[in-house]
């Protein structure tokens, strides 16, 4: 397993991963996991690239952004996908990575990326949009959010992991829940703070739609998509895919949301292939 490293920034202790040297590859969990979902790439990628990889604020090891005050005033969520992108730019400046990156971002971790790409395009070399979807929340969706927040406060995290697993993963795959990554990932969430959980939550049901930006989008683009994805349905992300100049669309076999864990041997060579072809 990997080393973690950290830092600190705004005042808060950030958890990371920084292994191998070359072209920065940046690796941005979902919600609400941490980087550990990706402890597949980090040993594949880091022998050619630099592998980064951070806890977001209030996930895995890393600290919240909010004073304790605010985290429990759950209507003055200063969360967003705005302040987790200009934070990540912050977070790399603090680790000396000046060169551009390979952006690669899952269900949530590719919302933050449509917003780090309208604010810090000039550091992008490539984005890879895994398992996510450009537009906002419906109104339905918004909504089942705000109601989650307040319920995660009262229940705590462990019947949030208990709900999302059964979403995360491909429910067909044979001996799903003795998998090592089914009682990893719910274990993570059972252990990630309830104020968190609900910060994010409504980070996303406040965030902007990105649709109308992606045919604005120069950077070279890869779509991974899974064909078993019952959160983002591979359709959509063809859909989005179209609309970006130049870009590319995988559909990754034996595969829920989360590909980097269900099929990482898939996701690897998609992945290595892609960015090969970016020199
Ligand atoms: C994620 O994996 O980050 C979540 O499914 C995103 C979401 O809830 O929309």
């Amino acid at each position: 397993m990997n080393a973690l490293k950290s830092i600190v920034l705004r005042g808060g202790k950030v958890s990371f991963a920084d292994q191998g040297q070359g072209t920065p590859l940046l690796l941005v969990h979902g919600f609400p996991l941490d980087h550990a979902m990706w402890h597949h790439q980090i040993d594949f990628f880091s022998s050619r690239y630099r592998v980064i990889c951070m806890d977001l604020p209030g996930f895995g090891k890393s600290d919240s952004l909010f004073p304790a005050s605010e985290e429990n005033a759950i209507t003055k969520n200063t969360l967003s996908m705005e302040t987790i992108a200009d934070w990540i730019a912050e977070f790399l400046d603090s680790i000396g990575c000046s060169t551009r990156v390979h952006y690669c971002g899952l269900s949530m971790g590719g919302y933050i990326g449509w917003q780090f790409w309208k604010r810090h395009a000039s550091r992008l070399r490539s984005i890879i949009a895994c398992h996510t979807r450009a537009r906002d929340d419906t109104d339905l969706i918004r909504r089942g959010r705000e109601i989650a927040a307040r319920q995660v406060r009262i229940t705590g995290a462990k019947p949030v992991a208990d709900a999302l697993v059964k979403k995360l993963f491909y429910q067909g795959r044979p001996g799903l829940k003795s998998a090592k990554f089914f009682n990893q990932v719910h274990s993570v969430i059972s252990t990630t703070a309830p104020q968190s959980i609900a910060a994010g939550h409504l980070a996303m049901a406040a965030r902007q739609d990105a649709s109308d930006w992606l045919r604005d989008i120069e950077v070279s683009t890869l779509f991974i998509a899974g064909e078993h994805d019952a959160i983002t349905p591979a359709t959509e992300m063809r859909a989005n895919s179209e609309l970006v100049p130049n870009s590319e669309f995988a559909i990754l076999a034996n595969s829920g949301h989360m590909s980097p864990l269900e099929n990482p041997d898939a996701f690897n060579a998609t992945l290595d292939k892609f960015l090969a072809s970016q020199t």
